[in-house]
């Protein structure tokens, strides 16, 4: 007999973030019953479109954050920059959040995970703390080097690489990690989820272009075109870094192959990730539903995929900021098979995640030129006034 007890159908979730992982969350959740509440500061967010209840708040409001949680049979989040010590005083109390208040500080620390990794004997990038970042900390680490903020970075955001001396003015002035830059061949991701019960089902290892001047990922493609041992590898490493950390819940495990043939954990989401959208239209239980199952404590679902997928951002177009508007969608919508997703954000900033498309093809080359195409029509504008 499992010592938990499964949540079910018409209890409500509580999601602290209200963005498009949110939003497809909530929309797995209906799907499976469940009545959701969100918590996000700004009204009508993508998710609270979804849910039954939006309580606009602060993610480290902590009375907002209360009010959520007390009022859910079960918690979780689509963001890890959230006040990571009020969850913790609330499972004290005896409510559920899932992945664990004490999870989420430790990935919130991007040094904190690297201890972690290498405790657990994972093969990672060499690393060393830098509380003092600056030409002398990086000569001793030696270059070229990767500058990280320990907290609060997000799409390349708190990330600095830094190739040589010349660069080290370049220094992000907050507590870091340095780590050895790697010579990256491809880089990697795979969803992992875990149940209450410890039972693990992984998806499709998928590889990333990601866009260098928006430092976002730009075009996925599932599965990743490498040899079959490495994707038995990178399945057993993310399997690794998930087992490390414990908790319920997917996990997008970010990897890198280099160009001598390593595999090597770069960090982890506790959250559905961006590199799993495809798993909405393309496998059997999307991501989303399936952090709903673990988190729950019911059975994990299957993670087959039917067919090959593409999937490219749709991403605010430089220059434009205002209430967004999707040119070209309609000639979009007019490509047989194209899967378009709209988050519904009220207002576009240059590269903001707005939507994302995702093709299908039992070719793989095929998809992936189907995907770009249709991105190509559409442009994500803002209204002008005039
Ligand atoms: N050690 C490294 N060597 C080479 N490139 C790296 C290294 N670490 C990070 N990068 C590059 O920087 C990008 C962003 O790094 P990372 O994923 O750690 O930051 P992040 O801001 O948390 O990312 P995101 O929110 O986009 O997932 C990586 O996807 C990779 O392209
Ligand atoms: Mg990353």
């Amino acid at each position: 007999m499992p010592d938990f007890t499964a949540i079910l159908p018409p209890a409500r979730i509580g999601i602290i973030g209200g963005g498009q992982l949110g939003k497809m969350i909530a929309q797995q959740a209906k799907k499976l019953g469940f009545r959701v509440v969100v918590l996000d500061p700004f009204p009508d967010a993508p998710a609270g479109q979804i849910a039954d209840e939006q309580i606009v708040g602060d993610f480290n409001d902590r009375a907002r954050i209360r009010e959520l949680v007390e009022s859910c049979a079960l918690t979780t989040y689509d963001i890890e920059h959230i006040d990571a010590q009020a969850l913790q005083a609330l499972e004290a109390e005896g409510h559920a959040i899932r992945p664990s208040g004490k999870l989420l500080e430790l990935v919130q620390d991007k040094l904190l995970q690297r201890e972690l990794y290498a405790k657990a004997g994972l093969p990672q990038p060499e690393y060393a703390r830098c509380d003092e970042p600056g030409p002398e900390a990086f000569e001793a680490f030696g270059y070229p080097l990767v500058q990280k903020a320990r907290k609060g970075g997000y799409d390349g955001r708190g990330v600095a690489i830094i190739a040589g001396p010349e660069q080290a003015n370049s220094a992000l002035a907050v507590p870091s990690l340095l780590e050895r830059k790697v010579d990256i061949e491809k880089e990697l991701a795979i969803v992992v989820a875990r149940g209450l019960d410890g039972a693990i089902a992984s998806y499709p290892l998928v590889e990333m272009d990601v866009d260098q001047q928006a430092n976002l990922l730009d075009l996925l493609l599932a599965p990743a075109r490498v040899e079959p041992a490495v994707a038995e590898r990178a399945e057993q490493l993310a399997i690794g870094v998930v087992e490390a950390l414990g908790g319920a819940g997917v996990f997008g495990v970010e990897l890198f192959l280099s160009r001598s043939g390593e595999l090597l954990v770069n960090e982890v989401a506790p959250r559905p990730h961006n590199s799993g959208h495809f798993t909405y239209e393309a496998t059997v239980t999307s991501q989303f539903e399936q952090h709903l199952r673990a988190i729950a404590g019911l059975p994990l679902g299957s993670t087959q995929q039917y067919m090959p997928a593409a999937m490219v951002n749709l991403l605010g177009a430089p220059g434009e900021c205002g209430p967004a508007v999707f040119n070209g969608l309609t000639d979009a919508l007019a490509v047989p098979g194209a899967v378009i997703h709209i988050y519904g954000k009220a207002e576009t900033r240059p590269f903001r995640k707005m939507g994302h498309v995702t093709v299908l093809d039992p070719d793989l080359e095929k998809a992936r030129s189907k995907a770009i195409a249709i991105r190509d029509k559409i442009r994500v504008c803002a209204v002008s006034d005039g």
